[in-house]
Formats: structure tokens, sequence, C-alpha cells
């Protein structure tokens, strides 16, 4: 199955992303990730990305589609994956739409009032798994890989409440796409913990692939 994750930043995206990986054992690719892993690496993409990263503002649709279309020519994700982070606007999805079939839209529903805290309050590890101060008990280290904690460039007030107009403006379109194609599934209890939200979207999964 191949599954695109939508939501606004701090929706939850990466982390039912990780989960959904585990159980259900779809690649998780998030254009995020890799364009942090860019800027990381100091490469011409990553150069490119982070000025827009920086001022909360989606990166050439070009510089994206090529992205993605490479990853999904690569054998790993012959049986399914998630796209985290990818359609962002209605031009990215009819593109993806030319060079990829999609099943299912898993839209992730959470009051806006909720994100700006959760947002400034995560720690990330270069892995791809993200936290909640509130829930590390000072720890400092990935659980799942041991990496160090960070916190990222864009995660700070200003620059959210960009990306949240760049969500509403350009994104948010992209339930009314995938709901008039038929594969809009939207999770209203976004704002329930992780794990009830991930029972809720495993339950519509195993529906799904008739388990
Ligand atoms: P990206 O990395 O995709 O960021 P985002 O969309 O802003 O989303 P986030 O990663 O902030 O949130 P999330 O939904 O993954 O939440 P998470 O699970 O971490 O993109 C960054 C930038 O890259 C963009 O602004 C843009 O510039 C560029 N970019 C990326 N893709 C692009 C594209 N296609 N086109 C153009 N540009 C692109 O959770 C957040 C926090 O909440 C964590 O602390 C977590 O522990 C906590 N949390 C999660 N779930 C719950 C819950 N149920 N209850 C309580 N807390 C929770
Ligand atoms: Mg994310």
């Amino acid at each position: 199955m191949n599954i695109v994750l939508l939501g606004a930043p701090g929706a939850g995206k990466g982390t039912q992303a990780s989960m959904i990986e585990e159980r259900f054992h779809l690649v998780h690719i998030s254009t995020g990730d890799i364009f942090r892993a860019n800027i990381k690496g100091s490469t011409p993409i990553g150069k490119v990305a982070k000025s827009y990263i920086d001022a909360g503002k989606l990166v050439p649709d070009e510089v994206t589609c090529d992205i993605v279309k490479d990853r999904l020519a690569a054998d790993d994700v012959k049986s399914g994956y998630m796209l985290d982070g990818f359609p962002r606007n209605l031009f990215q999805a009819a593109e993806l739409d030319r060079f990829a079939h999609i099943d299912l839209c898993i839209n992730i529903d959470v009051d806006v009032s909720l994100l700006l805290d959760r947002i400034c309050g995560r720690r990330v590890c270069s892995c791809g798994e993200s936290y909640h101060v509130s829930t590390l008990n000072g720890a400092t280290a990935c659980k799942k890989c041991g990496g160090t904690l960070y916190q990222r460039d864009d995660d700070n007030p200003e620059t959210v409440g960009k990306r949240l107009d760049t969500y509403f403006n350009e994104t948010a379109p992209l339930v009314e796409y995938y709901k008039n194609q038929g594969k809009l599934f939207t999770v209203k209890s976004g704002k329930q913990p992780p794990e009830e939200v991930f029972a809720v979207i495993a339950a519509e999964l195993e529906r799904r692939s008739g388990k």
C-alpha cells in the first residue's frame, strides 16, 4: 500500500510514520528529513533548501518533485511506502499522480492551538525519530539509535507561524483533492496521545489490507 500522510506542522506525521513503519513495514519517506540530511551534508540541494526552510516556505516544486521521483524509483519501496510531507501543494499532488499510484491519504487533524507547544518542545534525532521534552525526562539520546537529540532550526515561534500560514494557504487544499479521489481517511482524534492516534490508523490499515 502506498500512503500519503497529510497534516499541519506538528500534527504528528513523523511520529505516526515511525509507528506505521514498525507495524506495517512500509518505507517512510519524509521530504523534510531528506532536506535536513542535505543541509547537514552541505550539498547543492541543501544550500537551496535551507533558505526556504528557515523562512517557513516551500522548497521549489521542481527540486522537491525530482527528489521524490528518484526516491520512488528505488527497489526498497516496491512493497509499499508512506510519503510524509509530500505532496504539499496541488502542483506536487498532480505531479505525484503522474509518476506514482497512491492508495490512501491519511489526514491527521489537530486543533491549531496545540501545534506551537508540540513543535517548540520537539527534540529530534538525525535518524528521523522525534520526541517531546515533556516525555523525555531530561534524556538527550535517541531511544531508537542512541544519537544525540537536537532542536530543529525551524522549530521556533516565528518560523512556526510562517509554516502554519504556508500549510493553510498551500497544503490544506489537498484534503479536498484526496477526498475527490475517494482516497481520504481523516483521523479526527489527532489531539489524543500518539498510541491512540496510531490505534485508529492501524485499524483502518488492517481493514483495508483484509487482516
Ligand atoms: P517537515 O519536516 O515535513 O515539517 P512539517 O510538515 O512542518 O511537519 P513537522 O515535521 O514539524 O511535524 P510532524 O507532523 O512530523 O510532527 P511530529 O510527529 O514530529 O518540513 C520542514 C520544511 O521542509 C518545510 O517547512 C518546507 O520548507 C520543507 N519541505 C518539506 N517537504 C516539502 C515539500 N513537499 N515541498 C516543499 N518544501 C518542503 O510531532 C511534533 C511534536 O509533537 C513532537 O514533539 C512529538 O513528540 C509530538 N506529538 C506527536 N504526536 C503527538 C500526539 N498525538 N500527542 C501529543 N504530542 C504529539
Ligand atoms: Mg515531521
